[in-house]
């Protein structure tokens, strides 16, 4: 793996802009806005609540509708297969004077929403769900009073929510988390205007103050560091990699995985950051490297969530093999990410020992090339292509489209470092 990535947008920061551009005033143009689906399908819905959209390639304009200026959507709102449009504009919709339904794909459809539904309804949002607080979710609009919230599990979408709602309601929200998750609704809500403090008597609280006036803004969206892991896991298990990746988002609350994958051994190095827009970026350089293996437990998962498949596949071309505990939440993302990334290893020859919250994948183990399943789920297609790689002989991976959800350049990025000189 040799050579030089621009990566697409951040998939979490392009969701945030897009809906803080639709709540604010006039035209705002969002640069490297993400390539993947699941930022389409926010546009779509912010686009069918009366913001006007212009998608130009990887530049999106937004006209926003202003904090009052939504309208009721003549059809159901489609979040497809992203938990983060659902969960987020629940918490928009949830103050609005009109009512609207949200809906998704089969998988978003088995994913729990009580989690939003619960602290909405503390701010007198009615929302109601099919059995089990699955969606369609239907949400009817109404006047909205602040809380004191602490989130049972660490989720920046939940927060997001909580914070969205907050605009609308009448007082000050809060939000506490026993884990800091990734802060962009904060950072975004205060480029657009809104006020939003972190509260120093407490990590991980933070309040936001309603009816802010939300101006239209020029943002460039830092480079998907979810997605680069792919890529950087790829450079550092295949000899003679060298690659480097710019425009990196580096946010700390994203980097973490960073910090992982330098503490078992790997060759990473960030020669140049730079904040922009409120946001960390920066270039990195990988090659390839031994890697000793380690553990992930305790806050690190909420840290490095979505990087976790991708870390358990690592785990065969290491030296003590990757463990991963507390991670209960994986079972229920875009697929059961415990079981379908175990059994996709296992079906390649490694050794998998699968816990309620997590797994160990032993090291030193030769994967050899098989038929795996994605089961729908981009970060599964990824990471088992990244092991697959490293395997000997052919892999091929089902429904390994499903990686538009994220990074739809993926398989060319791969295609295109493979041997090329830098
Ligand atoms: C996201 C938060 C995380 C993450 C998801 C994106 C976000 O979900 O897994 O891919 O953009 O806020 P949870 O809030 O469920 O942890």
């Amino acid at each position: 793996m040799t050579g030089v990535v621009e990566l697409p947008g951040d998939k979490s920061i392009s969701h945030r802009y897009a809906i803080l551009a639709a709540l604010a005033e006039g035209k705002s143009e969002i640069i490297n806005y993400a390539s993947a689906a699941d930022c389409r399908s926010t546009l779509e819905c912010v686009r069918r609540l009366g913001a006007e959209v212009d998608i130009k390639s990887d530049r999106v304009f937004v006209t926003g509708a202003g904090l009052d200026g939504l309208k009721e959507p003549r059809k159901t709102l489609d979040a497809e297969n992203s938990g983060s449009t659902m969960r987020m504009l629940c918490g928009v919709l949830a103050g609005q004077k009109f009512n609207s339904t949200i809906t998704g794909d089969d998988s978003l459809r088995r994913r729990p929403m009580r989690r939003v539904m619960d602290p909405l309804a503390k701010m007198g949002a009615e929302i109601t769900s099919q059995e089990g607080g699955r969606a369609p979710l239907e949400i009817h609009g109404r006047p909205l009073h602040a809380i004191d919230y602490t989130t049972p599990i660490p989720s920046a979408q939940v927060k997001s929510a909580v914070l969205f709602a907050g605009l609308y309601a009448e007082g000050e929200t809060i939000v506490r988390e026993s884990v800091a998750t990734r802060d962009h609704t904060e950072t975004a809500l205060r480029e657009f205007g809104a006020r939003v403090e972190s509260l120093s008597d407490a990590k991980g609280a933070v309040k936001i103050y309603p009816r802010p006036k939300m101006t239209a803004r020029q943002l460039v969206v830092p480079g998907d560091l979810s997605g680069a892991v792919f890529l950087i896991s790829a450079a550092l298990i295949l000899p003679e990699s060298s690659l480097m990746l710019h425009n990196v988002g580096l946010n700390p609350t994203r980097a973490r995985v960073l910090d992982f994958l330098i503490s078992i051994g790997g060759s990473v190095k960030i020669p140049t950051v730079q904040l922009r827009d409120g946001e960390l970026v920066g270039d990195v350089s990988i090659s390839h490297s031994n890697l000793t293996g380690g553990t992930v437990a305790g806050t690190q998962v909420a840290e490095m969530i979505d990087e976790l498949p991708m870390l358990a596949a690592l785990g065969p071309f290491t030296e003590k093999g990757i463990e991963i505990h507390d991670a209960q939440e994986l079972r229920v993302k875009e697929s059961d990410r415990i079981a379908t990334i175990a059994a996709g290893l296992r079906a390649m020859g490694a050794s998998v020992e699968e816990f309620p919250d997590g797994m160990r994948v032993a090291g030193k183990t030769k994967l050899r090339g098989a038929k795996v399943e994605s089961h729908g789920d981009h970060r599964i297609a990824m990471a088992l292509s990244v092991a697959a790689l490293g395997a000997t002989g052919d892999t091929t991976i089902k429904d390994s489209d499903c990686v538009g959800v994220s990074f739809p350049e993926f398989f060319a990025t791969m295609e295109r470092l493979r041997g090329a000189t830098v």
